[in-house]
C-alpha cells in the first residue's frame, strides 16, 4: 500500500465532534497502510483536524503548523494537511496556504471523504491538493474509522446546526442540519457493543432535534431504540439545545436502561435581554423549567452546562443575573468561556463589545462560584461506593480513572486488565470536581 511502512500523527483541536472526525481520518491513514507515529518529530504524515469557535482555538493552530516550517525545509517529503472547521471559512483556505506555502494538502468539514483521493493526488503527482466545498453534500456513509477512545466510542447522529446562535460560527462551518438515518446508527451501536465497547456516546451540533429532516423520527425513538440493543453499555449523548428539550425525550431517558443520568445543557446566559441577543430562543424561566422537568422524572440527574461572558453589551446587572441561575440550577459541572469575536456572526456587528479586561473579572468570579458548588457537591461523595467504567490510566496521577453515571471522574489504583470493565470505586477524597477513591469489586 501506498502509505506502508509511514508513519502518522493528527492533531486535533476543540471538540468531540472533533476528534471523533480525527479517527475517521486516521482511519483513511490505516487503510492506506500508514501507522500512528509516537509524536510530529517521527511523522512522514501529519494533520492538523482545526477548530474557530474561538480566536484561541484558531490561533493556536496558526502556532503550531508555523513551528514546522523548519522540519519541512529539511525534510521535503514531510506530508502536511491541514482540515476542520478553521479551514472551512470563506477564503481561509487560500489566506493558510499563502501564509505557509509549505502546507500540502487543504479541505473542509463538508469533504473528509475526500481525505484518501487528496493524499494520493498529492503523493501520485506530486501536487498540493487543495480543496474546500462551500456546500454540504450528502452524508457519506463508507470510510473506515480508527477508533482511539476504548471503551468509549463516538456515533454521529447529525451533521451541522440551524440554530444560528449570533455569536456562533458552527452553522457556517458545518453547514445544515443533516440527520443520519436511524438504521446506520442503530446498525453503527449494534456492532461497537458487539466489538466490547461499553459506552456509546451519540454526537450531533443539538441532539434534540435528531430526524426533524426525517419521516416518523426523533431523538426520544433514537434513545428508546439504542437503548433496546443487547448488551452491557452506557450511553450519553451531546450537545443539547435547551429549546428542543422535550417532555418525550425526558420520558425515554428515564425509562432507559443504558442512558446515564447526566446531560449536558448549555445556557449561555442568564439574562434576558442577552439570551434574546444571542438568539437562543428560550428564556431564564424556560430554562428552569426545563430543569424542572429533567428532575421531575430522573431527580438526580447531573446536569452541566456552557456559559459565556462578555457577549455585547453585557452589563453587570446581565452577568449577576447569569450568577443568579448558576447558583439556583446548582450544575454539576460548566464550561465557561469569553466571548471571542467571530467574523461572519451577526455578534461580530453588534455594537457594545466589552473590554477583555471586564470579560476576565466576570469569569474568574463565575469560575469560582462554580468551583465552590463542585467542591460542596463532591463532599455527598465521601464514604459512598459508585459504579465507574474505567477507561484508562492518566500518566500525571499515576492512577486509573473512569466516570460514573452521573458523569463524575474518579481516580483509583487498579491494572490494565480492568480497562473496559465496571468496577465499585469507594470514595475516600474529593478534591474539587474529581474524586479520589479505592477499588472495591469488580463487577
Ligand atoms: N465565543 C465564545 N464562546 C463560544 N461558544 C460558541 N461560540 C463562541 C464564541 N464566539 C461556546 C458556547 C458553546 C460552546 C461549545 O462554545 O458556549 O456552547
Ligand atoms: Fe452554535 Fe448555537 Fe448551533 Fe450550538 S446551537 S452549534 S451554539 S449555533
Amino acid at each position: 500500500m501506498i502509505l506502508d511502512n509511514k508513519k502518522y500523527y493528527i492533531i486535533t483541536y476543540g471538540c468531540q465532534m472533533n476528534l471523533h472526525d480525527s479517527e475517521k481520518l486516521a482511519g483513511t491513514l490505516e487503510e492506506l497502510g500508514a501507522k500512528p507515529a509516537e509524536s510530529e518529530k517521527d511523522a512522514d504524515v501529519i494533520v492538523f483536524n482545526t477548530c474557530c469557535i474561538r480566536d484561541n482555538a484558531e490561533k493556536k493552530a496558526e502556532g503550531n503548523i508555523g513551528a514546522l516550517k523548519g522540519i519541512k525545509r529539511k525534510n521535503k517529503d514531510l506530508i502536511i494537511a491541514v482540515c476542520g472547521c478553521m479551514t472551512q471559512q470563506k477564503g481561509r483556505a487560500e489566506s493558510l496556504v499563502k501564509k505557509f506555502p509549505f502546507i500540502d494538502i487543504v479541505f473542509g468539514t463538508h469533504n473528509l471523504h475526500e481525505f484518501k483521493e487528496l493524499l494520493l493526488k498529492r503523493i501520485d503527482k506530486r501536487k498540493k491538493a487543495v480543496s474546500v466545498y462551500d456546500k454540504e453534500g450528502d452524508i457519506i456513509e463508507d470510510g473506515r474509522t480508527h477508533r482511539t477512545s476504548y471503551p468509549n466510542a463516538w456515533v454521529n447522529i447529525s451533521y451541522g446546526c440551524n440554530n444560528f446562535c449570533t455569536y456562533c460560527i458552527v452553522p457556517y462551518v458545518r453547514g445544515r442540519e443533516r440527520s443520519r438515518s436511524e438504521e446506520d446508527i442503530l446498525a453503527e451501536c449494534k456492532s461497537l457493543i458487539e466489538a466490547g465497547y461499553k459506552e456509546i456516546t451519540l454526537l450531533g451540533q443539538n441532539v434534540n432535534s435528531y430526524g426533524k429532516d426525517l419521516e416518523n423520527r426523533s431523538f426520544a425513538r433514537l434513545i428508546e431504540k439504542v437503548s433496546e440493543l443487547d448488551g452491557d453499555f452506557r450511553l450519553r449523548f451531546m450537545t443539547n439545545h435547551p429549546k428542543d428539550l422535550t417532555e418525550d425525550l425526558v420520558v425515554a431517558l428515564s425509562k432507559s436502561k443504558k442512558a446515564c443520568k447526566s446531560i449536558h445543557l448549555p445556557i449561555q446566559a442568564g439574562s434576558d435581554r442577552i439570551l434574546s441577543l444571542m438568539n437562543r430562543k428560550y428564556t431564564r424561566e424556560d430554562y428552569l423549567n426545563k430543569i424542572e422537568l429533567l428532575r421531575k422524572y430522573i431527580p438526580d440527574i447531573a446536569i452541566t452546562t456552557d456559559i459565556m461572558v462578555g457577549f455585547p453589551t453585557e452589563t453587570e446587572e446581565d452577568f449577576s443575573d447569569t450568577m443568579d441561575i448558576v447558583k439556583k440550577v446548582g450544575f454539576s459541572g460548566a464550561f465557561t468561556f469569553i466571548y471571542s469575536k467571530r467574523s461572519g456572526t451577526p455578534a461580530e456587528k453588534m455594537e457594545g463589545q466589552i473590554p477583555a479586561s471586564v470579560s476576565k473579572s466576570r469569569i474568574m468570579r463565575l469560575i469560582d462560584l462554580q468551583n465552590s458548588i463542585n467542591r460542596e457537591d463532591s463532599k455527598r461523595y465521601l464514604g459512598k461506593t459508585v459504579e465507574i467504567l474505567c477507561e484508562g490510566y492518566d500518566e500525571k496521577k499515576k492512577k486509573y480513572l473512569g466516570r460514573d453515571t452521573y458523569g463524575r471522574m474518579a481516580y483509583f489504583k487498579a491494572d490494565e486488565s480492568l480497562v473496559g470493565r465496571f468496577v465499585n470505586v469507594k470514595i475516600t477524597e474529593t478534591g474539587g470536581i474529581s474524586l479520589l477513591g479505592e477499588l472495591v469489586g469488580v463487577k
